[in-house]
């Protein structure tokens, strides 16, 4: 058979010793600037092997004659052949670097796609390859697979190589995971050869990777982690507030400056931002006790300025709650915020804050509806109105809550993210007197009984806890564990005790690897809340089956 190629580079000079070598004659080898006029004339089959987006033009530079013409893309249709009726087209499944090395690869015995005029399958079999026809139709798709099983592969290597050597790990440890896995898949399907955490649905796990990533690292890593999850039939990993310990946290102690109007905290903020310097925001109703002092020594610890409010936000109380009762001491509050490391204390009043009636509502539906939302249904809205404007008025920070109040917690994590608020929400493990009872400034209005009868609320966490652990997967039925501890106290009237999802706090048909257990519950008039959470889900090294 006699060829000429059209488009001397790699590939067609792959191309051209590739056949030569197969036995076929070689007529011409042209470039695109050559007189094409009768490339057609005087051979069986002309190969275009110029790129995609000069196919078009070179064939129609080419005039019809006795010899088929084909291409070698892997993404173009025959359309681009027009005025030829006898086209082809084939394309090698496999890179060809360079003419000597690409001859000797397309003579393999590869696969390579097919279409159109029967000479493309004799070009194949000359070659002693695999012909698998792909029609116009799938070609863009068959093309992107191939992107995908190459290109794709190759820049999940480079990350491979930039992690590894950033871990100081040697980079042959992960080429031998990378080439088991490979052998896996190949063996056994994608499936089963899953292992690691997304596949696991250990968030924790994710959470603590996503840490430790490089910015511009994390996008891959997450889409990649979330496509695993998929494939597990897992739900998708989803961003959680980030926490940090505030166990053994020493700080310098201070004294705080009062702070009460607005302008004047804005003015000094953003003198202190101007110089450098990061911000930690602790907001809080005052009355503080350790639990608002651990907030704020994790804002002293990772920040060079700490402030803290004091604020008994109206709005968050319902006209038959305890705004008036609700307990103050200022003296006593300055003395805890300078202990823990306060500089600036934001102490407006109502007509500072609200000088006019608020008729603007920050309002972060569904989260704000359920447990306490739906024994408090205006609570949450105040909440998150006030939080709004006090970051406002704080600026870019840092700012630290308590998992005391969970939910609380959750609905300001989602509110800043929804709002693109500047603020890194930082969420801070609940402070327990010795006997387990969760801090609160709520606790004052307990008397001696009521006190010791408030324990009831971790005595029952323990034991939703204790059923989780024995294996109980049904979020009722530990929901009714916890409810009879409570029922056995005559002091305590029972408002909810839920096992749910810790991001969406709705309870799930099964509980998954990490729950949250939540209870609210009266002792006398005192509402008092309360929370823990249960992982089961084991973290295992990369690399050992599930
Ligand atoms: P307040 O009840 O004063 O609580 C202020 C912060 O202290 C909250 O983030 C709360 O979760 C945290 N906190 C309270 N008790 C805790 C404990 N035992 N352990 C750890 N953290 C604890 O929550 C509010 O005020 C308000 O709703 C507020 C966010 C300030 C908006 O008005």
């Amino acid at each position: 058979m006699l060829f000429t190629v059209v488009g001397p580079g790699r590939a067609g000079l792959s191309f051209a010793g590739a056949l030569v070598a197969s036995g076929w004659q070689c007529v011409a080898t042209l470039g695109r600037h050559d007189d094409l006029r009768l490339a057609a004339a005087d051979c069986d089959v002309v190969l275009i092997t110029v790129p995609d987006d000069q196919i078009a033009a070179v064939a129609a530079a080419i005039t019809p004659g006795r010899a088929v013409v084909v291409h070698a893309s892997g993404a173009k249709g025959l359309d681009v052949l027009a005025p030829h009726a006898r086209r082809a087209s084939v394309h090698p499944l496999m890179s060809l670097p360079d003419p000597e090395t690409g001859a000797g690869k397309l003579r393999r015995g590869g696969v390579f796609a097919v279409a159109g005029d029967p000479v493309a399958e004799r070009i194949v079999t000359a070659l002693g390859g695999r012909p698998v026809a792909v029609d116009d139709g799938r070609r863009p798709l068959y093309h992107a697979t191939a992107a995908v099983a190459a290109n794709h592969l190759v820049a999940l290597c480079a990350q491979v190589e930039r992690l590894a050597a950033r871990a100081g790990v040697p980079l042959d440890a992960y080429w031998d995971l990378m080439e088991t896995t490979l052998e896996n898949v190949r063996r056994s399907g994608p499936i089963p050869s899953l292992t690691g955490p997304a596949a696991r649905g250990d968030s924790s796990t994710i959470s603590l990777h996503l840490e430790a990533l490089p910015t511009d690292e994390r996008t891959l890593y997450l889409v990649l982690a979330n496509e695993a999850a998929r494939l597990a039939g897992r739900p998708p990993y989803r961003e959680q507030t980030r926490t940090v310990s505030t166990e053994a946290l020493a700080v310098t102690p201070t004294t705080p400056t009062l702070v009460p109007t607005i302008a004047e905290l804005r003015a000094r903020l953003d003198a202190e931002r101007r110089a450098g310097r990061s911000i930690g925001f602790v907001p809080t109703m005052g009355y503080l006790h350790d639990g608002h002092g651990s907030l704020m020594r994790a804002a002293a610890a990772a920040n060079d300025v700490v402030v803290a409010s004091i604020f008994v936000n109206p709005l968050q109380f319902a006209p038959t709650e305890d705004l008036a009762g609700y307990p103050r001491d200022l003296e006593r509050d300055i003395g805890v915020a300078g202990t823990n490391g306060v500089h600036l204390l934001f102490t407006p009043d109502v007509t500072e804050m609200y000088p006019r009636p608020m008729i603007t509502t920050v309002s972060v539906a569904e989260l704000s509806a359920r447990w306490d939302g739906a024994s408090r249904p205006t609570h949450f809205d105040g909440v998150s109105t006030v939080v709004t404007k006090l970051f406002n008025i704080v600026g870019p920070c840092r700012a630290y809550f308590g998992e005391k109040d969970y939910q609380q917690l959750a609905i300001i994590t989602r509110m800043t993210a929804d709002l693109a608020i500047p603020v890194e929400v930082i969420g801070c493990p609940i402070v327990r007197e010795p006997d387990g009872l969760a801090m609160s400034s709520r606790n004052v209005y307990l008397d001696p009984a009521q006190r010791a009868a408030a324990v009831v609320l971790r005595r029952a966490l323990d034991a939703g806890t204790a059923a989780i652990l024995d294996g109980e997967r049904d979020p009722e039925r530990v929901s009714d564990v916890m409810t009879s501890v409570v029922a056995a106290e005559p002091l305590a009237t029972l408002d909810y005790a839920a096992a749910v999802d810790p991001h969406t706090l709705e309870v799930p048909a099964t509980l998954g690897s990490h729950t949250r257990l939540l209870i609210a519950a009266r002792v006398g008039t005192t509402r008092l809340i309360d929370n823990c959470g249960v992982d089961t889900g084991s973290v295992r090294p990369l690399g050992t089956p599930a």
